[in-house]
């Protein structure tokens, strides 16, 4: 059977800044402390005007250019956002329509920091089965709309972009050979926003007991994002028949450097092989990989045939991972 792969990327960060020092002015915290914890020392943060859908319009126009295809031939649109335009209809609706494709599947997509994996791996049943000759799956989040500046707990971690990737056969040797996707609904708690849906439906009071930002516990996290991870690496790795070692590019997702640190000591991935961002865009959510995939295609720092292995955690809980030959 043919395999998928990605044809092409693109992304999209908001022109705005938000620096330590910028958040030194808001919060109780300090660079200093923000770099030692996290590695974060920026955030790009969406302007009033800009919406999820503007971000993703222009992380898939520069997808689709870079994968030489029209909207007119993407099958299938897969928008991986915990931050729509709006609750109804689906941010990809708004997306396939401003970019002048046809009537195709067009639907968002709810898996958290995974969900540009989610994405990818739900387009590749539809590019492998021939139901669909290219997909679209985009990552994009405006997180500082659900942030609570308030909550120096959370409010240091996040920022905003998007990021694409288009889909289609892949000419071997290159494709996705090996990926997995899991949830865990059990630790739903760890990261969520209470108010604004069926169970919270937006008042007065939810917005007074500020219930519609992001509430997190960091420090369970941590650990389960570690080791998660570092699982679900190893399975993927060992589905393909390949070692760490064979990997020329590693991308985790850019949560907190030193959840980057552990996964890769325990994998005994090479430094030298492990990509990182999270310095000047933080954590995006679902834009967080494809953005680091897409600024490693662009500078060259992949190259054709180069194995690369990328795996996430989110809110969910989710997690997953994909290896593939570019
Ligand atoms: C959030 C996170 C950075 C906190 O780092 P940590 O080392 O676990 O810190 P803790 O939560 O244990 O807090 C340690 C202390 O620092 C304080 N602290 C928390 N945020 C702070 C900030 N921005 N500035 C200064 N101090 C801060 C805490 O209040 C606590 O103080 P205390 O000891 O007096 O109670 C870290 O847990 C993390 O990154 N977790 C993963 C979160 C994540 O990735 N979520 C998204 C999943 S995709």
């Amino acid at each position: 059977m043919a395999i998928a792969g990605i044809l092409g990327t693109g992304s999209a960060l908001p022109e705005k800044v938000l620096t330590n020092a910028d958040l030194e002015k808001m919060v109780k915290t300090s660079d200093q402390w923000i770099t030692e914890r996290t590695g974060i020392k920026a955030r790009h943060i969406a302007a009033p005007e800009e919406k999820t859908s503007t971000l993703s319009v222009k992380a898939a126009r520069r997808a689709l250019e870079m994968a030489g295809i029209s909207p007119l031939d993407l099958g299938l649109i897969i928008c991986a956002t915990v931050t729509p335009d709006m609750p109804l209809p689906s941010t990809a609706a708004f997306i396939q329509t401003e970019l002048g494709a046809k009537d195709c599947c067009a639907f968002d997509l709810v898996a958290a920091c995974s969900g540009f994996l989610f994405g990818i791996t739900t387009a590749e049943q539809f590019i492998k089965t021939g139901k669909s000759k290219y997909a679209l799956v985009i990552g994009a989040e405006i997180l500082s709309r659900f942030v609570d500046y308030q909550d120096r707990g959370t409010c240091i971690l996040f920022g905003d972009g998007a990021a694409a990737g288009v889909l289609g056969i892949a000419t071997p040797p290159a494709g996705i050979l090996a990926a997995e996707v899991h949830t865990n609904g059990r630790h739903a708690d760890h990261l969520f926003i209470p108010a604004g849906g069926t169970v919270k439906p937006a008042s007065e009071d939810t917005v007074q007991a500020r219930e519609h930002y992001i509430k997190m516990r960091g420090n369970e996290l941590f650990k389960i994002a570690v080791r998660n991870m570092e699982e679900v690496s190893r399975r993927v790795l060992a589905t393909a028949k390949v070692c760490t070692e064979d990997l020329n590019l590693f991308i985790p997702h850019q949560a907190n450097q030193r959840i980057t640190d552990a996964v890769c000591e325990r994998l005994k991935v090479d430094p030298g092989r492990v990509y990182s961002n999270i310095s000047h865009v933080g954590n995006t959510s679902s834009a967080s990989i494809p953005i680091c995939l897409d600024e490693c295609v662009r500078s060259g720092r992949i190259q054709k045939g180069d194995l690369i292995l990328m795996t996430a955690f989110g809110a969910g809980i989710t997690w997953g991972a994909t290896l593939m030959r570019w």
